[in-house]
């Protein structure tokens, strides 16, 4: 039962003592979240991790979460995943391979002129690394704006992976027309799934080049949940930068994770929010702030990443009893050869 689980778990961390901490992701269900020391976006628990000495830190969230913090952690500590199958899917649409293989075409494409790759968050160690030794950096949802920025302080265009979306409202945001039905030559997708090839004369005028990837929990959102949320609930609407251009465009408010957890906790009582990302973070919100009514963008059609859900509590309560009894089960390690370029990628984001 959850209560015998819950027990178990407690007795494993009163063995464990300071020297295990446990992160949970905004995304990360009631069982897990309610064991955490830190709960928040993946870069805020990641400086957590930085910050502890505990010799184990115990991420609930994905893989790629699990790989930044093992970079900004010092060697000594280790950190764990309770599930190796907790993988994004859209980290895994930009392979670093394969942004390799495309690159000299895209540098051929745009007449080679200086393209800078920043790349989101939600992307594998090794592509982090191809970034900073391209000139590039890593930036997250509240900071790619100023990523762009920086990029085109150093060069002419940006390759933005792996998020087409928040590459498109990231252009948006920098006064790119990317609404307008003729749209802007500026603004360009690479589509590397094209079994003809991607056309190089779409990207060759273009400044920001929008690697075809996505996440597939944020883009099954449309305008119409926010159409029939504001007529059914009076609600206001807050969305993840991660959607659709045209459902941030009728939200109210758009932001990271962190964000929406603001705009929740600065709104009146008695107002009614809709939240535009993974229904976890929705239900918490709810539970943190009941004086705010909170309420799924999605209503009843449950929009959850089927990877963060591979954090089971059972998993959890394994990691924890085997640390206990000195077994160490998955520990996520990003090889050397990766771990200082992409912390480079990293450090270049710190200091924006
Ligand atoms: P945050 O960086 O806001 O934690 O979001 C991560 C994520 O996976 C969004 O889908
Ligand atoms: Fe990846 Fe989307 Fe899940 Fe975030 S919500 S971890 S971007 S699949």
């Amino acid at each position: 039962t959850e209560s015998e689980r819950t027990d178990r778990i407690t007795a494993a961390l009163g063995e464990l003592g300071d020297d295990v901490i446990i992160l949970g992701h905004n995304y990360q269900r009631r069982e897990i979240v309610e064991h955490a020391d830190f709960i928040g976006d993946s870069y805020e628990l990641s400086k957590r991790a930085a910050e502890s000495d505990a010799s184990y830190v115990v991420f609930a969230g994905v893989t790629f979460m699990a790989e930044s913090a093992d970079i900004i952690t010092d060697p000594d500590q280790t950190v764990l995943l309770p599930s190796m199958e907790a993988s994004c899917p859209m980290a895994g649409m930009a392979e670093a391979l394969q942004v390799d293989a495309a690159w000299e075409q895209i540098e051929n494409a745009t007449d080679n002129r200086n393209i800078i790759p920043v790349t989101y968050m939600n992307s594998y160690a090794d592509l982090k690394a191809f970034c900073a030794e391209q000139g590039g950096l890593v930036c997250t949802s509240s900071n790619a704006s100023d990523a762009f920025n920086w990029a085109f302080e150093r060069g002419d265009a940006v390759l933005f992976l792996p998020d087409k979306f928040l590459g498109r409202n990231t252009a948006a945001e920098l006064g790119y027309d990317v609404d307008s039905p003729a749209g802007t030559d500026a603004v360009a997708e690479w589509d590397p799934w094209d079994p003809a090839g991607p056309d190089a004369s779409d990207v060759s005028d273009a400044e920001i080049i929008l690697w075809d990837g996505y996440c597939q929990v944020h883009e099954r959102f449309r305008v119409n949940h926010i159409k029939s949320i504001r007529e059914s609930h009076d609600a206001n609407v807050v969305v993840h930068p991660e959607c659709r251009r045209d459902v941030v465009r009728a939200a109210d408010v758009v932001g990271s994770t962190s964000q929406i957890c603001d705009t929740i906790a600065n709104a009146e009582p008695g107002e009614t929010w809709a939240i535009g990302t993974e229904v976890h973070l929705a239900n918490h919100l709810q539970r943190w702030h009941p004086d705010v009514e909170v309420v799924p963008l999605c209503g009843d059609a449950c929009m959850d990443c089927n990877a963060m859900r591979q954090i089971d509590p059972n998993y959890l309560t394994w990691l924890l009893e085997s640390l206990a009894d000195g077994e160490v089960h998955n520990a996520v390690e990003v090889a050397p050869q990766e771990r200082d370029r992409a912390a480079t990628a990293l450090d270049r984001m710190l200091e924006l």
